[in-house]
Formats: structure tokens, sequence, C-alpha cells
């Protein structure tokens, strides 16, 4: 299949474009590159041995869109163009509304005008409420979200199910990520965020390669088993083929499906830490400081549904994820800008 990437050159797109290439399929890619470097898809060639056909732009360019659609035959689009940042969506708000959402509306007019009617979803698991029990399932509840970032991958959601709901022609498939980290395993591609990072694996890879002098602990008193934050960290290539399912899934379903894309297993701040200076032999200096506002105690997933209906379930383990993750950050300490 021909299979359109927006926000490919990113950092789960870029990894999900090896993946694609390497099941045989196509690969169209558009990014406007706010938040990556073409780099990255020189590297997911030389990696493959295959070429991507990459054009530079916005989403909310209708004409580009209209371009691109017109210029190859797209089976199927995996819309992962947004901006991902939470604080800086409460400062910006504006700007993630336009970005986030008009990026969508955009994409699927033109998809409906030229007859496309296949799309994955990039959502996240911050769409659901922080009043669930854990594991989350596709039918914990949602909304409720405490950052515009969050309500617009909530939003998308309704506007993507709605549309399936309207017009029986569309398959969608939304999939919610819990917390990708780690690198594909040749260390050539991987996460290169700009200024200080906001996650907890590349602040760590930063520390660990002497760009950052300490990590700081968000909170060391929560009802955890050693009181600091618990999430499911889920390596970005069990991620990538989770998406290469969905297009599979996409194609020979029709209506709106969600899944959760995560492992099941919830670890926490400073079994990332510990993981990681056994894996790589290399210390990670650290401070416990106050919790960060927003945060949650625990969030994990229950996979489940993924393996029974997408047949996908990940395979990387913790070491593997910390392994990874320092391979491609000592490799390229300053990521993609060398
Ligand atoms: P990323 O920033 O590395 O990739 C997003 C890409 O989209 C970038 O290359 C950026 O340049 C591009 N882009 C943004 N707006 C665009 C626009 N209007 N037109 C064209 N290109 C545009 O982020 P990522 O970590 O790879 O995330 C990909 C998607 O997955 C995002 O939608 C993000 O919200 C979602 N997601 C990420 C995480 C995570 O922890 N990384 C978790 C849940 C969901
Ligand atoms: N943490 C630290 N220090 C840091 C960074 C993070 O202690 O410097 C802790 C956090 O408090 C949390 C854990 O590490 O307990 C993970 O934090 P991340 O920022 O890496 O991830 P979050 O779970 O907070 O957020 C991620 C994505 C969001 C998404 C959310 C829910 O970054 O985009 O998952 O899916 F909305």
């Amino acid at each position: 299949m021909n299979v359109l990437v927006t926000g490919g050159a990113g950092y789960i797109g870029s990894h999900t474009c090896v993946e694609l290439l390497e099941s045989g399929h196509d690969v169209v890619v558009v990014d406007n590159l706010c938040n990556s470097n073409a780099k990255s898809l020189e590297r997911v060639e030389a990696l493959t041995g295959k070429s991507v056909k990459f054009y530079q732009g916005d989403v909310r360019d209708e004409a580009l869109l209209r371009r691109i659609f017109a210029e190859n035959e797209i089976s199927s689009v995996i819309h992962f163009a947004g901006l991902k940042a939470v604080g800086e969506s409460v400062a910006q708000p504006w700007r993630y509304y336009d970005n986030n959402l008009n990026s969508t509306l955009v994409l699927t007019k033109v998809m409906t005008d030229v007859g496309v009617k296949s799309i994955i979803f990039s959502s996240s698991a911050t769409v659901y409420s922080g009043d669930n029990e854990m594991p989350l399932r596709e039918t914990s509840r949602t909304g409720g979200c405490t950052n515009p970032y969050g309500w617009t991958k909530y939003m998308t959601e309704q506007i993507l199910s709605g549309m399936a709901h309207a017009d029986p022609a569309w398959s969608v498939v939304l999939l919610r990520y819990f917390n990708p980290i780690g690198a594909h395993e040749s260390g050539m591609i991987g996460e290169d965020p700009r200024g200080v990072p906001n996650n907890l694996m590349p602040y760590i890879t930063q520390v660990a390669v002497g760009r950052r002098e300490k990590l700081s602990v968000f909170g060391n008193d929560y009802d955890t088993p050693d009181g600091t934050g618990v999430r499911d960290y889920i390596h970005v290539v069990d991620l990538a083929k989770g998406h290469v399912a969905a297009v599979k899934y996409a194609a020979e379903h029709t209506g709106c499906e969600v899944f959760n894309l995560g492992t099941g297993v919830g670890y926490s701040v400073l079994d990332m830490v510990r993981t990681f200076q056994e894996v790589n032999g290399v210390p990670i200096p650290y401070r416990i400081v106050d919790r960060r506002p927003g945060d949650l105690p625990v969030c994990y997933a229950d996979p489940g549904k993924s393996a029974e209906k997408l047949g996908w379930k990940a395979e990387k383990n913790l070491r593997d994820m910390c392994r990874d993750s320092w391979n491609w950050q000592s490799r390229n300490p300053m990521g993609y800008g060398e």
C-alpha cells in the first residue's frame, strides 16, 4: 500500500516509516519540520535501502494536500503531525488548537474529496480522565483534560469518530499511545527534542551525555512502591509496528476503533534511572524536587484489545528501551544537529 505519513520526519513518524517500508509499503511524507530535521528521513532511506517521497510543508495547506493526493495514489493516511509539548500548550493554547485541529480538518476534508477514507490517528493516554482505575482500558472514562494539548487529542478523536459514524465508508483507527521511548537499534534515528526536554528519557540521556547536569525527579511522595511516578513505557519500534498493524486493520474494517498502545507494565522514575545506569554503565545524578503540576501518580494500559483485534503486542523490555535510547544519544550527542 502507499501510505501518507503526516509528521513522518518526527520521532515516532520516522520509526514508523522504517517499519512500513520494511513491511513492503510505500511511504509519502508531509512534514513542515517545525519540530524535526529532514536528516531523519535520509537516515530512514539509508537504513531501509528504500526511498521516501518527501513534501516539506504544512498539513493545514489545502493546496499542498490536494497536490500530494493528485501526485500519489494514497490508500491510507497515518496522521502524526501535531504539536505535543504539554507546558507549551498551556502558554500558547491558540497555536495548539490551530495546528492540531486545523491540520486534521484540512486533511480529512481533502481525503473526503478524493475518496481516501482510511486514517490512523496518534492519540494519547492523556485523553483518559484522571479518576480511572488502572489499568486503563479503551472503555475507561475520557475527558477532563488538564491542558490544551490533551483537549486537541480528545477533540480530534471526537471529530474522526463523528465522521466515521456519519459516513460508514470511513475506517478510523485511534491509537492511544502510552510513553514512547527508545530508538531504532541501529542508533541512526531517535528522539531529538528542541530545548530542554520535557520528558523523562530524553532528559536522562542528555544527563548521561553531559548536556545536563542532573535529573530532577518530580516528587517522591506519591502512593507508589518507591514514591515516584509510574508510567507505561513502550519501545518506539514496538509502537511503530503497532501502526503497521493498524494500517492492515483499517484496510480490512470500516468504522471507528480505539486501541491502547502500551505494554501493560508500569515502571517508576527511579526504576528508569536504575535500569538505565545498570544497562549502560553510565551514572545519572539526580535530585528529588517538588511534584510537577498535573502529573498523575500512576498510568498504565491494558493492551488486551490490541493483542486480540490488531494482533499486536509490545515485545521489547525496559532494558532494550534503555540500551537503545543510549545507543542513539551516545552516537548522536547533539541529535540530528551533529
Ligand atoms: P514529533 O514532534 O517528533 O513529530 C511530529 C512531527 O509533526 C514533527 O516532525 C513536526 O515537524 C510535524 N508537524 C507538526 N505540525 C505540523 C503541521 N501543521 N504540518 C506538517 N508537519 C507538522 O512528535 P512525536 O513524538 O513523533 O509524536 C507524533 C504524534 O504522536 C504527535 O501527534 C503527538 O502528539 C503524538 N503523541 C506523542 C507522544 C509522545 O510521548 N511522543 C505520546 C502520545 C501521542
Ligand atoms: N519526570 C521526572 N523528571 C523529568 C521528567 C519527567 O521526574 O525531568 C517524571 C514525571 O513526573 C512522570 C514520569 O517521569 O512521573 C514521566 O514523565 P514524562 O514527561 O516523560 O511523561 P508523561 O507521562 O508526563 O507525559 C507523556 C507525554 C504526554 C502525554 C502523556 C499522557 O509526554 O504528551 O504522556 O499520555 F500527554
